[in-house]
């Protein structure tokens, strides 16, 4: 079972407020072509897939061909429909592909919902050609202070609603995540922490946050006063950037995991 539920409701939220605006993901682009050296033809499964944000983004800047797994119906019918992207249903532990039938593996924010990080990793590794790479987009707890040496505020979500980390606390760690994989033969490659960036200003976030808390698994757990806390310390921060000449364009870190 997902954290929360991917209905026709979520999926609209999802597909309006949380996709990342592709000018914002310039420097994945750049982090990903490093990595995968990517060639024209090459197979990548999009696991979990979402609304096929990153799928289209693939296909578009490096001519893949994209097989889009993803188990939510409503999420599945926002994925943009293209001869290079295939939209199929199913989950981690159950992809509906042939054995060594990729060159690559994506999961952006989807660990979290794998209720079997093992089993899904062993399924992982049967899909993929020897030496294909898995990229994974994630958050990892223990990459943040006080046992890594990161800001946990690298997140915009925990900038604005500190309170949001106490779930993303329960997401699997980089070491669970690391131990997992190795056991099913895919070991740590790389990891750098990677930048998006959003050309909408932080009065424009604040007029989403209502739709986000639809969306984001770790803004569904705050109390209503956690939230309208929140709201308050961004609205505050919005008169701020008002008196500001030249505002910060908004950003948000995440880690790049690299296994192969
Ligand atoms: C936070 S969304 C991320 C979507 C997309 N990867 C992105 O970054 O835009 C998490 C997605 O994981 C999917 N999901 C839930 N359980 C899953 C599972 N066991 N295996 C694969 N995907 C799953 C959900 O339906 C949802 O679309």
């Amino acid at each position: 079972m997902a954290r929360i539920s991917y209905d026709d409701q979520t999926a609209a939220a999802f597909n309006a407020v949380r996709e990342v605006p592709r000018d914002g993901l310039s420097e994945w682009k750049e982090a990903v072509r490093r990595h995968l050296c990517p060639s024209q033809g090459m197979t990548l499964v999009d696991i979990g897939a979402g609304t096929g944000q990153f799928a289209s983004a693939f296909s578009d800047w490096f001519d893949l061909n994209v097989l889009a797994v993803e188990p939510s119906a409503a999420m599945r019918d926002q994925i943009p429909r293209r001869s290079s992207i295939r939209v199929l249903e199913g989950t981690a532990t159950a992809l509906p592909l042939p054995d060594q039938s990729a060159d690559a593996a994506w999961l952006s924010l989807v660990l979290h919902h794998i209720p079997d990080l093992g089993a899904g990793a062993h399924e992982i590794r049967r899909i993929l050609r020897p030496g294909a790479p898995v990229l994974i987009r994630q958050g990892f707890p223990d990459r943040y202070e006080p046992t890594g040496d990161l800001k946990q505020d690298r997140i915009e979500l925990v900038r604005w609603f500190p309170e949001t980390a106490r779930t993303a606390n329960t997401f699997p760690s980089l070491r669970d995540t690391c131990k997992a994989f190795a056991a099913a033969g895919l070991h740590q490659e790389a990891l750098e922490q990677v930048r998006e960036t959003y050309p909408t200003s932080l009065a424009e976030f604040l007029g989403q946050v209502d739709s986000l808390r639809e969306a984001d698994t770790t803004m569904r757990n705050l109390t209503e006063e956690e939230f309208l806390r929140g709201k308050e310390r961004l609205r505050r921060a919005v008169r701020h950037a008002e008196d500001t000449a030249n505002p910060e364009p908004r950003d948000n870190w995440l880690d790049l995991l690299i296994l192969r």
